[in-house]
């Protein structure tokens, strides 16, 4: 169920922020929005992590004020960031503050300057160890939409989005990002996500309609977790 999926992220996500640690300097994370990931940060809140060395971003935002309760940020602090001992400045939330366009010229920058300081990065964002991207019904992820540009050239764009009513306009990391990543662990629970998950994983392969198969990260790995509700419709 939804508390075993939500335990056994979080444990995935503390053992990889370890692993980089211990081969020395940051680790990092990119947390996904939405409300499937708030339980994994629950328990996150218990791991035992040297939260000095630990830098987080989003994978996506909703451009609303970040103490607005649709920010992915202020879910993230509030069920996570504010009950351990991360330094602010390793938060890199998105500056939704601004306008669109500086607002992703920052992220961009953010991403920019913190990949530079690895060693083992050579690109303009971070080599994530860990990257949580949750699905929606429809198959998107981040703000990655059905029908959207399936090739991207951008490390940080602007988006429409239109799910359920949440914020529409949004600033998402594409697939040039994600599929940098060490790992990229998708977390998935209820029956209402069962199509979107099996057309991800299928036989069928069309990135246009189902965006999770984007998500090809050159070295790193890919792990679903899923409830078995969200798994019924898998061959
Ligand atoms: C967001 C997320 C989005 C989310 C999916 C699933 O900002 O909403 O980035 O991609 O992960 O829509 O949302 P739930 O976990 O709430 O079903």
């Amino acid at each position: 169920m939804v508390d075993d999926v939500a335990a056994e992220g979080a444990e995935l996500v503390a053992a990889e922020l370890r692993a980089a640690l211990e081969r020395g300097g940051a680790a990092s994370l990119a947390l996904s929005g939405g409300s499937t990931p708030l339980a994994l940060y629950g328990k996150l809140v218990d791991a035992d992590l040297d939260w000095a060395r630990v830098h987080v971003f989003w994978g996506d935002e909703r451009l609303v004020p970040p103490d607005d309760p649709e920010s992915n940020y202020h879910a993230a602090r509030e069920s996570l960031l504010r009950h351990v001992p991360i330094p602010e400045a390793n938060i890199h939330r998105v500056q939704t503050e601004l306008d669109e366009v500086a607002t992703v010229a920052d992220y961009a920058e953010q991403l920019r300057a913190f990949a530079q300081a690895d060693p083992d990065c050579s690109s303009s964002w971070p080599l994530f160890d860990v990257a949580l991207l949750g699905l929606g019904a429809d198959g998107h992820f981040a703000s990655v939409f059905p029908g959207s540009e399936v090739e991207c050239l951008v490390p940080v764009m602007a988006v429409d989005a239109d799910y359920e009513g949440r914020p529409a306009r949004r600033v998402t990391l594409t697939p040039l990002v994600f599929n940098a990543a060490r790992h990229v662990v998708f977390l998935v629970t209820g029956g209402n996500k069962a199509a979107a998950v099996a057309n991800a994983l299928g036989p069928e392969q069309d990135p246009e309609r189902f965006p999770a198969q984007r998500i090809q990260p050159e070295d790193g790995r890919v792990t679903w977790l899923l409830d078995s509700a969200a798994a019924a419709e898998l061959e």
